[in-house]
């Protein structure tokens, strides 16, 4: 059976790091707040020239390098992304330039911090039809440049990254490795509990607006409900799983997902605590982070999932 395999990872996080204690002089609040209320305790942050483009390209080319490919042998580029450096061209054809990549096809997926999953399905699914033999998958966000900083209760949440898969396919009875099952939904009647109030129809940027607590609720709720079926599709278990690598939001989402799933925290990837909230980016960076410390092995199930404005969320069963 023909599958898609991730071959290597990479990832890359802008140079200026801000620390919880950073928004005390600006904002009502304070690093024990943050750390007890999420787990955050720094976030990388975009230098003001530096865009989403520039940190996939990074990110793409450490995945290349991990796999000792070649981007003459990658037939396309999937980019999960709200933040895109212009409303067009996409940034996946920016990082297609940048790459040196004159071959192929390179788009852009939108949906918010679920985009990875959305995009890893997409390359999934085009693997699977033979439409592509190699893809980079990548996930990157400057969602610093969407934040309102009087608003509290959002702007010290995010932070800035990116993170980039090589999945190609294989057809190996006996490894059995790939993505083994994956599960996508949304739902727009949730629209309004997770926004930017701005867009080319309002000629503007805008802000990231948020009821967190409503977002909360529906994460842990939605993720595991989720991540069941897409296991049981994969014919597994929760003990089957070695790792889950959540969308990276909130420490207790984290929790409510492993007490719900009954998968203990050890085995739950968390990089929230480093990276705050970097959307699309989050999954691939903890990929990325959990594979260099040499906790995702070869033949690992890993499970993945994330939840993000639409809402949309969906998960991933692999076979790493
Ligand atoms: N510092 C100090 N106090 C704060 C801060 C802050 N940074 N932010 C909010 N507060 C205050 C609030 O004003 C409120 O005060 P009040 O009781 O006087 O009104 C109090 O803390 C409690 O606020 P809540 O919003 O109820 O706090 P909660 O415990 O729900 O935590 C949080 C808020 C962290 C946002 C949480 O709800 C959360 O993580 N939600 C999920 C976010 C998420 O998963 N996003 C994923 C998708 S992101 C995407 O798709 C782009």
């Amino acid at each position: 059976m023909r599958r898609a395999v991730i071959e290597s990872v990479g990832h890359y996080l802008p140079k200026r790091v801000v620390e919880n204690s950073e928004f005390e002089a600006t904002l009502d609040t304070n690093d024990y707040w943050i750390q007890s209320r999420t787990g955050i305790e720094r976030r990388h942050f975009a230098a003001e020239n530096e865009t989403t483009s520039d940190m996939g390209i990074k990110a793409a080319q450490a995945a290349l390098e991990n796999a000792d490919c070649k981007i003459d042998d990658v037939d396309a580029i999937i980019l999960a992304t709200s933040t895109a450096d212009l409303t067009f061209p996409s940034a996946a054809t920016m990082v297609q330039n940048g790459l040196g990549m004159r071959h192929g096809f390179a788009f852009d997926v939108q949906a918010v911090c679920a985009g990875f999953l959305y995009a890893l399905t997409t390359a999934n699914s085009m693997i699977a039809s033979g439409q592509a033999n190699r893809i980079l998958v990548i996930g990157s966000e400057t969602f610093s440049k969407l934040m309102d900083w009087t608003d509290r209760g959002t702007c010290v949440l995010f932070g800035d990254g990116a993170g980039a898969v090589l999945i190609s396919a294989q057809e190996d009875e006996t490894s059995n490795r790939g993505i083994l099952a994956t599960t996508l939904r949304s739902d727009g009647r949730y629209k309004d509990i997770l926004y930017v109030d701005g867009g080319v129809s309002l000629q503007t940027t805008g802000h990231l607006r948020m009821e967190g607590k409503e977002v909360f609720r529906h994460a842990v709720e939605k993720l595991s409900t989720t991540a069941l079926e897409a296991i049981d599709q994969a014919g597994l278990t929760t003990d089957d799983v070695d790792w889950i690598v959540p969308h990276q939001a909130n420490k207790r989402i984290l929790e409510g997902m492993s007490k719900r799933l009954r998968v203990p925290m050890d085995r739950v990837v968390m990089t929230v605590n480093n990276h705050g909230n970097t959307s699309a980016a989050s999954i691939p960076l903890a990929m990325a982070i959990a594979v260099q410390d040499k906790r995702i092995k070869q033949g690992d199930i890993v499970v993945t999932g994330a939840i993000g404005g639409g809402l949309a969320w969906g998960t991933a069963v692999i076979r790493w």
